[in-house]
């Protein structure tokens, strides 16, 4: 395929996001090529798990998000940059830095948005007795977790289900989704 987007990750985490995603891209007729994955967070399994497939990594030193923000730009800018995908990426991106970065942003968020935005997602979805839960594809904004949504997953929660077994089902739910808002987009 020729003219894949030239695209960038963001993960602070375990990275099975971008795992799955750099996977997808390695197809023919996926429309993305991942040439960047950057980090917060030094001891990032996704940075161990781009290296394996021999992408470009960058992990990012800061002392204030301002700081981090600009570096992480001058990056999306060097490696021309057309698409970042949030996997598991854990900061708020600041408004200036959303206009800054002209073409798409899109994060993957572990819930049903709006509901549930933040952390500790499934704790709290258990808590509140939830009879369905899923995965959000989004644009992001300045708002956490918000942004029009692009695509969604849902899935039943059984009465057994407890936080290990609703995250786990849940990230193979996110591993697809993600994918297919990708190809929905170009
Ligand atoms: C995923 O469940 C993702 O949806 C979530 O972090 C996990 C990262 O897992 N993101 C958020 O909660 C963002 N608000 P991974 O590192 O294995 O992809």
């Amino acid at each position: 395929m020729v003219g894949k987007v030239r695209t960038c990750v963001f993960v602070s985490g375990k990275g099975s996001n971008l795992k799955a995603l750099i996977q997808k891209s390695n197809l023919y007729t996926f429309p993305i090529k991942i040439e960047l994955v950057i980090s917060n967070n030094l001891n990032s399994g996704g940075l161990k798990i781009a290296k394996k497939y021999g992408i470009n990594t960058k992990f990012i030193e800061f002392k204030s998000k301002n700081e981090f923000e600009s570096k992480a730009l001058s990056e999306l800018k060097k490696k021309q940059i057309k698409l970042v995908c949030l996997a598991g990426f854990m900061k708020v991106l600041s408004t200036n830095f959303i206009k800054n970065f002209s073409y798409k942003i899109i994060n993957i968020h572990p819930s049903l948005l709006p509901k549930f935005r933040g952390l500790d997602t499934h704790r709290r979805v258990l808590k509140s007795k939830e009879k369905y839960s899923g995965c959000t594809i989004h644009f992001v904004s300045p708002r956490l977790d918000s942004g029009k949504i692009i695509l969604q997953k849902k899935i039943l929660i059984k009465d057994n289900e407890t936080v290990k077994s609703l995250k786990k089902k849940i990230l193979i739910l996110e591993h697809k989704a993600y994918a297919e808002a990708i190809i929905s987009l170009f």
